[in-house]
């Protein structure tokens, strides 16, 4: 047990600095033994701090060589010294404070602050690194103008890089080198980075709008250099298109991405200079699939966007985290939907908030958009920071409208560059720009949980009316036991036998804005309202929440017939992709409860109204191929885990599995046509059009697949062999690795090999190689990951290793991983207490699967906490471990 109690950092504790940090000078002298840095700061006491205000700079992990005032070196009485603090009791108004640090960048497993990849040195200073560096102000309400001078050995080290622009550059002795880099916006030393190493690059241009050229360069590693074409394809289309949606221009002459393997997040965007994981860069069809294609154009396209709503205004304190990424997530996620297909972009984000936000927001570290205090700030890099957060923001959006919101956010830029500010600063921009009061909708910042409506329609043949009483509820969550009434847009639509129906409500004078076409948003402010639609000349279906116009749950007590005619009907893409999901939960539901009073499912038949809906879905040519893969899609065990009050594992993971072999039998036909239908001769493009026929081929593999006839066995082993993209050959290996008869067992082992042969070279495909292998439902799962644990291709200090194998098993495989016996539980902990000593970010993250205990039987309870609280007696625990463990126990 940690002998001190870790403390809590309160929103309401918020003060400005005492002093400001106008200028940065840094000097990195880099070696392998040792990094010296020299930082001269030009410090200016605030003018409102006390007259006499000591300085407390953060600082931790680094040796202290010497501090100076204006030149003259202090005597160890003069500061005091702690593992996170440096104070000097007395200093000027306004002086020169120089900081000569020693750092040890090869031994720097956290991969925070100053670290070595491989043969490259790297930063990530967000949200807290730089105090790894050296002593600062490190938050980012302190914005400064660096200057970066860095030296290093020429021939190991050939690249120099730091944010800004290149000013100056020499020869040292001994074959070093130096460069030093200016960056003109004053920044947060959270944006901060340096790069060094023996890198390639990609150059290209982009002309912005008012004309000027900005350099473009793809650094990597030479082995890589023929994977970044995507990345810039995506950085230009991210450029044009923010200068299009949102009136807004890059700043430098220069624009710069590093890949880097070992990368605790997706990547980073420093001024100038963004930091990417590789698995968020690098992308070519051999290696790379559909879904890694897209990630890598959303991940570029966030972190350019950052420049403005991140960079030019940036956060005062990281309680305003979601300014920036609820925003940006917002901001990516309308760019992605523009550059392929709309609607599977925005089921893809719901399935992932629904599934994931909503566990997190009814665990034990729920909290709200706006959190009111935090331990350690890494663990609020969150879903719901981030994906909660793009939800708000795209409601204000809804309200407003697109014209009101452009309007809000040109006054958000225009007002707040160069300033380090709050939500709140963001929503008055919004309310001074539309008129519109939002203080009820601000309680979406401050309130967590998630919010239930729970909906009923009543129709009058008499008076052709249509009533709906919607009531809102949110249950408690650890920040507050009751919530006030959210401002809720519900969007909704009347669907008719023949389809949707023209809208007239009741008090409104045409409707709502959009009625013509048959849609119209509702505003719920108070626990319980009532709205009636006149005219309704037959009983309609509701399509409710269309588009997922709130991060809510909706209950509607909809019949199996009613939706079977969203399915079909339904003009909003996102209600007839629901309405298959929420057949899919009611027909697996019944299976769960037969397998809960039975013990098993043999002969047990599934309800043939869904076995008809996929009927239609693949006999109807005229679909829309995406929109057909989409509702293919059997709700996850992930989601229908979400929505158990107890999750039953073993019934879960039987109900699901029967119902494929249901569908796979009684559509057999079906499945053989769409397959050969979609396979193609044509070359491999990530286009939205070749990535739904992808997908639909895959969906159909994965169905004849389960047939394990030696015809199944020898399309799947004939696609592995043949494909000529990663997307192909990956769904074939799936298949063959889930694969249960004799057969296919020995065609899998033969195909890891071979691929492992084929591909040990390339770390991120041996990570797709892991992860297909964690993911495999067959019995002996968790021997099977233990054994790769042991694997070359397997590396506990790489994150991205540890999220393919260890993240993979432990969150996408419940039938394994929820072993009865608690073995499941004990291997990850295990994998905890080694990851808390080398990577306290990544042991954090890796703990979510046990702090879901409270959604298991009692048996599982027991074991999962025994182990939760076997971590929290570990000795030097880190605060990241800590917080989560602890409040997951309370
Ligand atoms: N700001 C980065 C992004 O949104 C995330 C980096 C956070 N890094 C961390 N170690 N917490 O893309
Ligand atoms: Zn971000």
């Amino acid at each position: 047990m940690k002998d001190f109690q870790p403390r809590a950092i309160l929103l309401r504790d918020y003060r400005a600095p005492d002093y400001w940090i106008d200028k940065t000078d840094l000097h990195f002298s880099l070696a392998e033994e040792a990094t010296d840095v020299t930082a001269e700061l030009m410090l200016r006491r605030n003018a409102e701090a006390a007259a006499g205000a000591p300085l407390v700079l953060h600082g931790q992990d680094m040796e202290l060589i010497e501090v100076a005032v204006d030149g003259r070196p202090l005597a160890p009485r003069e500061y005091q010294l702690t593992d996170e603090l440096l104070t000097l009791p007395q200093v000027p108004a306004q002086f020169k404070l120089t900081c000569k640090t020693r750092l040890k960048p090869a031994q720097n497993t956290s991969l925070e602050g100053l670290y070595k990849s491989h043969s490259m040195y790297c930063t990530q200073c967000e949200a807290e690194g730089f105090r790894k560096i050296t002593y600062y102000l490190d938050r980012p309400d302190v914005m400064s103008e660096f200057t970066t001078t860095i030296d290093a050995d020429r021939s190991r080290y050939p690249v120099l890089l730091s944010n800004g622009n290149l000013v100056d550059r020499g020869e040292g002795d001994g074959g070093r080198h130096w460069v030093r880099w200016h960056d003109p916006f004053k920044k947060p030393a959270y944006l901060f980075a340096l790069v060094a190493g023996d890198l390639c690059a990609l150059d290209d241009t982009f002309t912005t709008r008012s004309g000027r050229e900005v350099t473009l360069r793809i650094f990597v590693e030479a082995k890589d250099l023929d994977k970044c074409d995507h990345a810039m394809a995506s950085l230009k289309n991210a450029m044009a298109w923010d200068e299009k949606v949102y009136g807004r221009e890059y700043d430098l002459d220069i624009f710069m991405i590093v890949a880097v393997d070992d990368f605790n997040m997706g990547a980073m965007e420093n001024k100038g200079l963004n930091i990417f994981n590789t698995s968020c860069v690098l992308a070519k069809p051999e290696t790379t699939t559909d879904a890694g294609f897209q990630r890598v154009e959303a991940v570029v396209a966030h972190e350019y966007f950052h420049n403005w709503s991140g960079n030019r205004v940036t956060c005062r304190d990281w309680f305003q985290l979601s300014l920036k990424e609820g925003f940006t997530v917002f901001r990516d996620a309308e760019f992605s939907a523009d550059m392929g297909s709309p609607t599977v972009k925005r089921v893809e984000d719901v399935s992932l908030l629904r599934t994931l936000q909503f566990a997190e927001d009814a665990g034990p570290m729920s909290h709200p958009v706006q959190p009111a205090s935090f331990i350690e700030i890494s663990n609020f890099y969150t879903l719901t920071i981030y994906e909660k957060g793009a939800e708000v923001v795209r409601m204000l959006r809804n309200l407003l409208g697109a014209a009101q919101f452009r309007r809000g956010s040109d006054l958000y830029f225009e007002r707040h560059d160069g300033q380090a500010v709050t939500i709140d600063d963001f929503v008055k921009a919004m309310e001074d720009a539309s008129g519109r009061d939002l203080g009820q909708f601000k309680r979406w910042y401050s309130q967590a949980g998630t919010p239930v409506l729970e909906v009923d329609g009543v129709y009058d043949a008499g008076r052709e009316e249509f009533t709906l009483t919607v009531s809102q509820s949110c249950p408690p969550t650890p920040d507050s036991e009751t919530k006030l009434a959210f401002h809720i847009p519900l969007a909704v639509g009347l669907v008719g036998e023949a389809g949707p129906l023209a809208l007239r409500l009741r008090g409104s004078d045409s409707g709502t804005g959009e009625a013509d076409q048959g849609s119209c948003v509702l505003e719920l402010t108070k626990p319980q309202q009532t709205f009636v639609f006149e005219g309704v000349a037959e009983k309609p279906v509701p399509s409710l929440l269309r588009g997922f116009s709130a991060p809510v749950k909706l209950h509607y007590d909809y019949s199996r017939d009613d939706l079977m005619r969203l399915m079909s009907r339904d003009s909003d893409g996102f209600c007839r992709w629901d309405a298959s999901q929420q057949l899919g939960v009611a027909v697996i539901g019944d299976l769960i409860d037969r397998y809960g009073k039975t013990g098993e499912l043999h002969r047990e038949p599934a309800d043939p109204r869904l076995l008809s809906a996929h009927r239609e879905l693949l006999d109807d040519d005229s679909l829309d191929r995406a929109m057909v893969a989409l509702m293919l899609r059997l709700p996850t065990e992930a989601y229908l885990s979400e929505l158990a009050d107890t999750v039953d594992v073993e019934a879960i993971h039987a109900a699901r599995q029967h119902l494929r072999k249901a569908l796979a039998l009684a559509l057999a036909e079906q499945w053989e046509r769409v397959y050969h239908g979609n396979c193609s001769d044509e070359a491999y493009r990530a286009d939205a059009g070749a990535i739904a026929r992808r997908s639909l081929k895959n969906t159909a593999l994965g169905y004849l697949a389960l047939r394990e006839d030696d015809n199944s066995l020898e399309l799947c082993r004939t696609q592995f062999e043949q494909a000529d993209n990663m997307t192909d050959v990956l769904a074939a290996l799936a298949c063959l690795v889930n694969g249960t008869s004799a057969a296919a067992t020995a065609a899998s082992t033969a195909a890891l090999a071979a691929f492992y042969q084929r591909w040990q070279h390339e770390p991120l495909v041996v990570n797709q190689w892991l992860s297909v292998q964690a993911g495999c439902v067959a019995p002996g799962g968790l021997a099977r990951v233990k054994a790769l644990l042991q694997h070359p291709g397997f590396d506990i200090k790489n994150p991205n290793k540890v999220r393919a194998l260890i993240g993979t098993f432990c969150n996408q495989n419940a039938i394994n991983f929820h072993l009865k016996s608690g073995a499941g539980y004990r291997f990850l902990a295990d994998q905890i207490i080694v990851l808390n000593r080398l990577n306290p970010q990544i042991a954090a993250r890796m703990t979510t699967p046990l702090t879901k205990w409270q959604k298991y039987d009692p048996q599982r309870q027991i074991l999962m906490k025994s182990e939760l609280e076997r971590i929290l007696i570990e000795p030097d625990l880190s605060k990241d471990v800590y917080e989560v463990v602890s409040k997951s126990l309370r």
